[in-house]
């Protein structure tokens, strides 16, 4: 059975069971108050009917009882018919008599002819002495007797004792059933507004939920689920959001790392197919004899030691990078002075840095300082070397010059490394850190190189906590910079 049929049906039951009990109290009271189980079809005019009048006004009414049965003549006595009256006014009761169709006597506050309009018809058998009439906008109770002036001639008569009710009680009156009705619509609509409440605050987003369940077996994860509500069902739907969303994320990574591993694949074979194939013409020409010379045998061989030492480099760095992509390259920190690193990196490459016709510009007076990080002194060289490699690659027209700059900025070392060589297209700039990434100026122009110093870079930089990144102008050169955290004597 379905939450909503149950709530459907518990709302019905509260709503029927009120109802009955609504009646069923209505009843018991009318049967306390008649004492008649079956009060409820007059229970209007009963409690009236059974007392109408006061004990004065009983009495006064018996008076009058015992006249119309013994001398019923001395009811046409007008003078005596107002000693009755001031009698019952004393006790705010009031007087009417009846002769056959016409009152001859009433209260001079009654209007006596909207009353006889209103008074019941004889009843010589007087059952129903006591009821209750409405009377213009006048509501009354009364006690009534009827008998025989002359019983020969049929000349009949009435006396009537009345006494007014509340305007409100005849409101109630007039109004009970519709007032029944308007309770009983009451609280029909208060359980169809809290059936309609309940569904709309539970069923509705646990049926969101259960969609969204089902599109997430069918492999759809994109559709977002979202609430304001804060109580348990809201609850329950931000976390299944929760849930939704790093199942999303972690399907997503899954398959970027799927597409990475194909894309190394590759790129892996593509880089060793190039060396291998070289190698293998190389090698086929010595079998076919074309080396014929000393000379021409030499520089077989050593084209085939270059590209085998190309391909040993490329996997040497390949098996570098992946270490360090699987956190498996351990970082042996230490306390490094930075510009005397990047000093005796530069005189390292001073031969090559004059081969090549460049020159190094330092660029401010913090060079001069002692600059502590916190570093892994081997791979920061590597991260240097790397860049300044590529410098001495890439630049290719004179004047070359590469300029240093060493920075403080809040807890970081900025190391900066411009050269006036080609730069890179605004394009290619967001790329060259990827793996394997060449731009092609570079690939076309057989400048050798497997794309990995810059990801490789990348890498320990990161590995330290701090940024790599690269600033380019076309034709204007490329400014590398990393940031390095400053070491903190804490002693
Ligand atoms: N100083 C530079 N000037 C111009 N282009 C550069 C410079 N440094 C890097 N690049 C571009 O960025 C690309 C990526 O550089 P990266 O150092 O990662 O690879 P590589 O130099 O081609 O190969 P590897 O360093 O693995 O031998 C290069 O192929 C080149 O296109
Ligand atoms: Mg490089």
């Amino acid at each position: 059975m379905s939450i909503r049929f149950r709530l459907l049906l518990s709302f019905t039951s509260v709503v029927v069971v009120s109802v009955i009990l609504f009646v069923s109290a209505a009843y018991l009271l009318s049967v306390a108050v008649t004492g008649d189980f079956r009060s409820i079809s007059s229970f209007y005019n009963i409690h009236y009917s059974l007392h109408p009048l006061s004990e004065e006004e009983e009495n006064l009414f018996l008076d009058m009882k015992y006249l119309a049965k013994h001398d019923p003549k001395l009811l046409l006595d007008k003078e005596r018919l107002e000693e009755y009256d001031l009698q019952l006014k004393m006790v705010q009761a009031q007087l009417a008599v009846r002769h056959n169709d016409a009152i001859i006597y009433s209260t001079p506050t009654l209007n006596s002819r909207e009353l006889n309009q209103v008074l019941p018809d004889y009843e010589m058998g007087n059952y129903a002495i006591r009821s209750t009439l409405n009377s213009g906008n006048q509501f009354f109770s009364y006690a009534k007797f009827d008998f025989y002036f002359d019983e020969a001639k049929q000349d009949m008569g009435s006396i009537f004792v009345l006494r007014e009710r509340s305007p409100f009680a005849e409101i109630v009156r007039t109004l009970l059933p519709i007032l029944i009705i308007v309770f009983v619509c009451v609280l029909l609509l208060t359980g169809f507004l809290l059936y309609r409440y309940v569904t709309r605050k539970i069923i509705f987003p646990l049926d969101r939920l259960r969609q969204s369940a089902e599109q997430i077996k069918g492999g759809d994860l994109s559709q977002e689920l979202s609430t304001n509500a804060g109580d348990e069902v809201g609850q329950l739907v931000m976390a299944f959001e929760d849930m939704r969303r790093k199942l999303h994320d972690s399907i997503q990574l899954q398959l970027h790392y799927e597409d990475n591993r194909k894309q190394l694949l590759s790129n892996i074979s593509h880089d060793l197919r190039t060396p291998i194939t070289t190698i293998k013409g190389y090698a086929e020409g010595i079998r076919d004899g074309v080396t014929n010379t000393p000379e021409k045998l030499e520089r077989y061989v050593d084209a085939i030691h270059t590209r085998a030492a190309d391909m040993e480099h490329l996997v040497d760095e390949l098996l570098f990078y992946s270490k360090l992509d699987m956190n498996k390259e351990p970082f042996s920190f230490e306390q490094v002075d930075l510009n005397g690193c990047v000093r005796q990196v530069v005189n390292e490459l001073t031969l090559e840095f004059d081969n090549h016709g460049v020159e190094i510009v330092w660029n401010n007076t913090l060079s001069e300082e002692q600059l502590y990080v916190l570093a892994d002194r081997e791979k920061l060289k590597r991260v240097l070397l790397n860049l300044f490699d590529n410098c001495l690659k890439y630049m290719v027209q004179s004047p070359k010059q590469i300029t240093l700059r060493i920075d403080k900025q809040n807890e970081f070392a900025v190391v900066r490394i411009s050269d006036n060589g080609p730069g890179i297209h605004p394009d290619s700039l967001p790329h060259i850190f990827e793996r394997f990434y060449r731009e092609e100026p570079s690939r076309s122009q057989a400048i050798r190189g497997s794309g990995l110093g810059l990801a490789i870079a990348k890498q320990i930089i990161e590995g330290h906590g701090g940024q790599i990144g690269a600033d380019s102008e076309p034709g204007q050169g490329l400014a590398l910079h990393f940031t390095l955290k400053l070491f903190e004597d804490r002693r």
